[in-house]
């Protein structure tokens, strides 16, 4: 009898989505201080991985392209971040556009060290896990935790958001990528205060909480992609949309909706208009 194959483990790693970001300070040594709030849905890449002798990945979907594989991959960088490390095939596949600002590389990067720590069985805890993802960027913390979250420090010092209403979601990107470092690096003026955010209701309730909050990335990432002030407009033109924001440092805006067919409605109807753009509906991850 043959012996069984070895299993595939699979981690999704979703997308997150910034429903606010204040920037409230700079530190020394130039990295922003913020005030966030991070939720997680269902659009995501997906990491696989079956025990190997040696580590390798492999990446396929629809952002496969132009993505390195190597050592300089947010996914081998975690791998190797686990210093007891052994052999590993891992598969990423590449649903998300890249340089987006909804966390596409650390989201990968967090699903890679959930998902050795389980193949090669480490005894690591929650909070060695951040402090390790942390070296690897300032999302990875929350990308690890994947359930809405609220940012302060650079993105480390997290704490439990209330849950989210049901609500459409409706992500839309103009196929260019910008430069995290680009976007923060010409943020001027003063900086925001942080703010209370209390859950609670519908998501009318939702967006009248978040009237009250920005995304203060908006204006230099708008200076740097002039596409991204064409999403915000088309999707508030949108049939239903009751917001729409960019999120992260961009370019990908999001819109939000009474609920998933409504998304459905304005991706169709944005779709027939930029048929350039990627729109994805969704729904939050949970
Ligand atoms: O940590 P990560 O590599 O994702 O950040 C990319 C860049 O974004 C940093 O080098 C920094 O320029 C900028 N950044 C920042 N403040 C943060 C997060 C990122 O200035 N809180």
């Amino acid at each position: 009898m043959n012996a069984p194959a070895a299993a595939r483990l699979r981690e999704s790693a979703p997308a997150k989505l910034n429903l606010y970001l204040h920037v409230v300070g700079r530190r020394a040594d130039g990295y922003h201080e913020l005030d966030s709030l991070a939720a997680f849905v269902e659009a995501g890449d997906v990491l696989t991985a079956v025990a190997a002798d040696d580590l390798s990945l492999a990446i396929d979907g629809p952002f496969a392209a132009g993505l390195s594989a190597g050592a300089d991959n947010l996914v081998m960088k975690a791998a190797a971040a686990l210093r007891d490390r052994r052999g590993a095939a891992l598969t990423l596949t590449k649903n998300l556009p890249v340089a987006s600002g909804i966390g596409g590389g650390s989201a990968d990067a967090a699903a890679a060290l959930r998902l050795l720590r389980r193949l090669w069985r480490l005894d690591l805890a929650e909070d060695r896990l951040a402090a390790l993802g942390l070296t690897l960027g300032a999302d990875v913390p929350v990308c690890l935790r994947s359930r809405p979250t609220v940012m302060r420090g650079i993105g480390e010092v997290l704490s439990a958001a209330p849950d989210l209403p049901p609500a459409g979601i409706l992500l839309v990107n103009p196929r260019i990528p910008l430069a995290t470092p680009d976007v923060f690096r010409r943020r001027e003026g003063p900086f925001s205060a942080p703010v209370s955010f209390t859950g609670g209701g519908d998501v009318v309730a939702l967006v009248a909480a978040l009237a009250a909050t920005r995304n203060d990335l908006e204006t230099p990432a708008s200076a740097l992609c002039p596409a991204v002030p064409r999403v915000l407009a088309a999707l508030r033109a949108s049939p239903g949309c009751r917001l729409a924001r960019l999120s992260g440092s961009g370019a990908t805006c999001f819109g939000l909706y009474d609920d998933a067919a409504a998304a459905e409605r304005a991706a169709a109807w944005l779709t027939e208009r930029e048929r350039g753009w990627w729109v994805r509906p969704t729904r939050w991850f949970s």
